[in-house]
C-alpha cells in the first residue's frame, strides 16, 4: 500500500516550509519544497537572459533544465543542471521572477510531472500552491496554511534577516500582496484552498502547535480513515 501524501498549500510567508519540514521529520517522511523548483527555473531563465514574456523560450529552457532535490544534513538543497542553487534562488530578484514564471502552463506541466514522480511511493510532505488541488487531488492529508498579511510579512523579514539580508517591512508586505494576487488569480493552477483541505490559521500559534495539529490530522486519517 502506498504511504500517505501530506499536501500543504498556502500563500507566501504562511510558514509552510518550517511547518512542512517539521511534519516530515515527525512522520519520517520526505520533505519536498515545490516553490524551490519554480524558483530554480526562474533563476536559470533570468541567467540565460530570457524574458518571461517570451513564454515558448521560457518553456524550452525549463525543459532543458535538470532539477534535482536532495536532502543534505537535514536541509533540502536544489540543484539546477548539477549546480547547487539553494542560496541563489532566495534573493529578492529570484523571488520576484518566480511568480510570473510559475504562471506559464508549460513550466507547470514539467514540474508537476517531476513532483508526481518524486512522490510516487508516498510518504511525502509536499508544500506549494497547488499540491492538494492539482498535483495530488487525492492526497490523504490536505492542509491550507495561512496567517494575516501583517504576520506573514513580519515572518518573511525575519527569515531574510537570518540570511543576512535587511528587508523593509512595508516593501516586503507590498511585494507579498502583489505575488499572492498574481498566484491566486492566474488561469493555471491558481492558489486556492481545496474544498477538502483543513484550514489552519497560524496567527498566534507556535510552530510546534501547528506541526502537532497537522500530525494529529494525519494520524486520524491514516488510523481511522476519518
Ligand atoms: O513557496 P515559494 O514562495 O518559494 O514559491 C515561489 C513561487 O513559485 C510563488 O510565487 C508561487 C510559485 N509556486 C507555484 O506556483 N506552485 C507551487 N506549487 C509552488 C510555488
Amino acid at each position: 500500500m502506498r504511504r500517505p501524501i501530506v499536501a500543504i498549500d498556502g500563500p507566501a510567508g504562511a510558514g509552510k516550509s518550517t511547518v512542512a519540514k517539521g511534519v516530515a521529520e515527525r512522520l519520517g517522511y520526505l520533505y519536498i519544497d515545490t516553490g524551490a523548483m519554480y524558483r530554480a527555473i526562474a533563476l536559470q531563465v533570468a541567467r540565460a537572459g530570457i524574458l518571461v514574456s517570451d513564454q515558448s523560450a521560457v518553456v524550452a529552457h525549463a525543459l532543458k533544465t535538470d532539477i534535482i532535490l536532495q536532502t543534505i544534513d537535514g536541509e533540502q538543497h536544489v540543484f539546477a543542471n548539477g549546480e547547487d542553487v539553494s542560496a541563489a534562488i532566495r534573493t529578492p530578484e529570484a523571488t520576484r521572477a518566480s511568480s510570473p514564471v510559475s504562471a506559464i502552463p508549460g513550466v507547470r506541466k514539467r514540474l508537476v510531472e517531476l513532483q508526481r514522480r518524486i512522490a510516487s511511493d508516498g510518504g511525502v510532505v509536499m508544500e506549494g500552491r497547488d499540491i492538494g488541488t492539482v498535483v495530488f487531488p487525492d492526497a490523504e492529508v490536505k492542509v491550507f496554511l495561512t496567517a494575516s498579511a501583517q504576520e506573514r510579512a513580519r515572518r518573511r523579514v525575519e527569515q531574510m534577516k537570518e540570511m543576512g539580508v535587511e528587508a523593509d517591512l512595508e516593501k516586503t508586505a507590498e511585494e507579498m500582496r502583489e505575488r499572492d494576487l498574481r498566484d491566486s488569480s492566474r488561469a493555471t493552477a491558481p492558489l486556492v484552498q481545496a474544498p477538502d483541505a483543513v484550514l489552519v490559521d497560524t496567527d498566534g500559534l507556535t510552530v510546534e502547535q501547528v506541526i502537532e495539529a497537522i500530525v494529529a490530522i494525519h494520524n486520524r486519517r491514516t488510523e481511522t480513515g476519518e
